[in-house]
């Protein structure tokens, strides 16, 4: 031992106090298992946490390849490492009988040194989490763009070919009908003019079902006179045909919404009121869009004869139409709920920001 080595410590200071923990530890030891001498029972408890701390420091390094070598689990690890040598060393100490100073020092630096890692590595956990939700936040928003890209690319895809079909198609057609119109001073033949009649008939059938199809597909009465008049025109539409009875309510009047929210409100009103006419038999539909302090609402009800929809989340029943409207409303941050139950018809309601 150098000149300037510590002396031992005194008896005294090592010999626990007669009501520290530890004291009170040994008699409870004692108590339960008297056949044993307690300095065994410490040796045994001892080897029990060498083990326990070995297993954990081995699970905690084998970690450390999956966590991609972060720093906070290598501390961590690195400090499970330390409690195993710290643990060495009381055995050491165990087994040596007189306490030495200087390993005692080892043992306090060693927990010091333990402490630091455990606390930088919580430290960096905490940051690690939140850059997790950080990242989780990033990714919900990207979903979000990506989504409204996809649906805006198909508006815009629906429009193209609406307006194709409109500028195209219609002025052939119209051309083709003045023709016949000029033909029908030339024929005299009576079964001539019954087949022109009838082509007559078909051409102006084909002009109003590309009117249709091109109104259907990019509905120009929502992009020049908004929500309550698109859905006024195709409600009106349906109601003509008496295949169902649709009421639509509104206090919205001419208040237009951000074009994003009145293309998903206008697409949902349609296919709800498609679903109702091709799958509940019902005989009349609800429907009320009305604009609240802060929310715009959509409350939908039909008579017809509901179903489970607990049935949706069947692979083999799932259609498209319902979780798209899910979809839709979900870019522009509104909630979609529906409500069936067979017998009880179905309801449905959309609520979103304005
Ligand atoms: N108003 C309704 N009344 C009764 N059943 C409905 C109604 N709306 C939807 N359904 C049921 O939910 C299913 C899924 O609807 P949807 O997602 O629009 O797909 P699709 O109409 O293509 O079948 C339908 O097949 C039908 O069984
Ligand atoms: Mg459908």
């Amino acid at each position: 031992m150098s000149r300037f080595a510590p002396a031992p410590l005194p008896r005294c200071i090592v010999t626990p106090l007669i009501y520290s923990p530890i004291y009170v530890l040994d008699e409870i030891t004692s108590i339960f298992v008297p056949h044993i001498p307690v300095p065994m029972v410490r040796l045994i408890a001892l080897i029990i946490s060498i083990v326990l701390q070995i297993i954990a420091a081995s699970i905690a390094l084998r970690f450390m390849k999956l966590t991609k070598y972060r720093l906070s689990w290598i501390l961590l690890s690195i400090s499970f490492v330390f409690m195993a040598v710290q643990k060495f060393i009381q055995l050491f100490e165990y087994f040596r009988g007189t306490p030495s100073y200087s390993w005692q020092m080892i043992d306090e630096w060693i927990g010091v040194l333990i402490s630091f890692m455990i606390i930088v590595g919580v430290v960096l956990i905490r940051e690690l989490f939140s850059s997790l939700k950080r990242a989780e936040t990033d990714r919900v928003k990207t979903e979000k763009r990506v989504l409204n890209a996809i649906i805006n690319t198909e508006e815009n895809e629906r429009k193209r070919f609406a307006k194709d079909l409109h500028d195209g198609l219609g002025p052939i057609l119209s051309t083709v009908k003045m023709s016949l119109s000029a033909l029908n001073d030339r024929i005299k033949d009576p079964s001539g003019t019954i087949i022109l009649t009838n082509t007559n008939h078909l051409v102006n059938e084909a002009i109003s079902t590309i009117k249709d199809i091109s109104n259907n597909l990019s509905p120009h009465i929502l992009s020049n006179f908004g929500l309550v008049s698109a859905i006024s025109a195709f409600t009106t539409k349906i109601n003509q045909t008496k295949t169902v009875e649709i009421d639509f309510k509104s206090n919205m009047e001419t208040q237009r919404l951000e074009n994003d929210k009145e293309v998903v409100v206008y697409r949902a009103v349609c296919e709800l009121i498609n679903n109702s006419i091709l799958h509940s038999g019902a005989s009349r539909i609800e429907i009320e869009l009305n604009k609240h302090e802060k929310f715009v609402t959509l409350q939908f009800y039909d008579n017809g004869r509901g179903f489970d929809t607990s049935t949706l989340s069947k692979e083999d029943i799932k259609g498209m139409g319902l979780s798209n409207i899910e979809t839709r409303v979900k870019t522009v941050e509104g909630v979609f709920i529906l409500e069936s139950m067979p017998g009880k018809g179905t309801s449905a309601l959309i609520k979103m920001i304005d």
